[in-house]
């Protein structure tokens, strides 16, 4: 960044509204929320915004951005769309699904957001601040998770004021993320639909539209960097399938009987509801990392639906 602008946290109301839409046309950057994570926006259409984003974010260059869009009909000369990504997006959008598809030919979206590869991953968010935002700027908009590369996503305004505060002039407050999860990412460049990130939208609910997805290992890291296996890290050490907890560590629980004797304990979900855990789980792992501790168990999470979703974020936050 060139200036170091102090944020401000604004309720998304109509001026903040205006000015975020002002800000993202003359190549700023704006924190906005989606239904999953808040998002670090700018216009991807803007190679200098686009390239701004990697800045704030810290992020590798090659790991390449989701582009954000008022509606599907708007893929139209930004990718091509073919009949299974129609079908998708007929069942799934607005929501918390991101389809990586290949650019179109002569597609104004910035060569960054693609970070080198033929491909484009679009998605229509389902969240009413987005949405003015997208309709009000007029342009699509590139939005990573709004934290520090490998950092565990925000949910929350003030999570994006910790991570990232010196870097976005602007963070748009529509409180917390309703899903808590980064979208589901289908592959569907190829001829074989791929699954390269669970999310909200499940693997099987994809299957019912496009027939059986191939999993990206076969496919090699180039392919989805996103899947780098050290992604989503707490600063302390993750513990995975904790059943007991020792005094020195903060215990990440899980349904209605979690071990006792930690220092800290946050429970994802008392009852075991699989969605609760998950709008709970990023900010709960930042509340448990904290710098007096040795490390953070966490109890096992079953694996089906969401679950999936939040064992594969807490593999990779266990993985160093
Ligand atoms: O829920 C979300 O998707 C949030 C909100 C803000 O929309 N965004 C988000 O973006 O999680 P980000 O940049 O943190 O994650 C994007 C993921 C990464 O794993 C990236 O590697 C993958 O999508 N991705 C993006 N474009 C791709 C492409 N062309 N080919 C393969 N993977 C791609
Ligand atoms: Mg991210």
């Amino acid at each position: 960044m060139t200036e170091a602008a102090a944020h401000s946290i604004r309720p998304a109301g109509k001026d903040a509204l205006d000015e975020a839409a002002a800000i993202l046309r003359t190549g700023g950057l704006v924190a906005f929320p989606t239904e999953t994570v808040y998002g670090l926006g700018a216009d991807a259409t803007n190679d200098r915004a686009v390239a701004a984003i990697f800045e704030a974010k810290g992020r590798p260059r090659f790991n390449p951005l989701i582009v954000h869009l008022p509606a599907a009909a708007a893929l139209e000369g930004i990718a091509e769309v073919d009949r299974r990504a129609q079908d998708v997006a007929a069942r799934f959008w607005p929501g918390p699904l991101s389809l990586v598809l290949p650019r179109a030919k002569a597609s104004p979206v910035s060569l960054l957001c693609s970070a080198g590869l033929d491909s484009l991953a679009v998605r229509v968010p389902a969240h009413p601040v987005a949405m003015q935002l997208l309709l009000r700027v007029g342009r699509p908009l590139a939005a990573p998770s709004a934290n520090r590369s490998g950092r565990v996503s925000p949910t929350r305004a003030s999570h994006v004021a910790e991570s990232l505060g010196a870097e976005v002039s602007l963070i748009l407050d529509g409180g917390p993320c309703p899903i808590g999860l980064e979208s589901t990412v289908l592959d569907l460049s190829g001829k074989e639909p791929v699954l390269l990130r669970p999310g909200a939208v499940t693997r099987e609910e994809l299957e019912a539209v496009v027939g059986q997805l191939r999993d990206p290992e076969a496919d090699g890291p180039h392919k989805s960097p996103g899947r780098l296996k050290s992604h989503y890290a707490p600063r302390l050490p993750l513990r995975l399938n904790a059943k007991a907890v020792g005094p020195d560590e903060a215990l990440l629980a899980f349904g209605p009987t979690p071990p006792s004797g930690a220092a800290m304990t946050l429970n994802l979900s008392p009852e075991a509801d699989l969605q609760e855990a998950a709008a709970n789980l990023f900010a709960y792992l930042r509340a448990l990392d904290r710098p007096d501790l040795t490390a953070i168990a966490a109890m096992t999470v079953p694996e089906e639906s969401l679950g999936v979703a939040i064992n594969d974020r807490l593999t990779r936050a266990a993985a160093r």
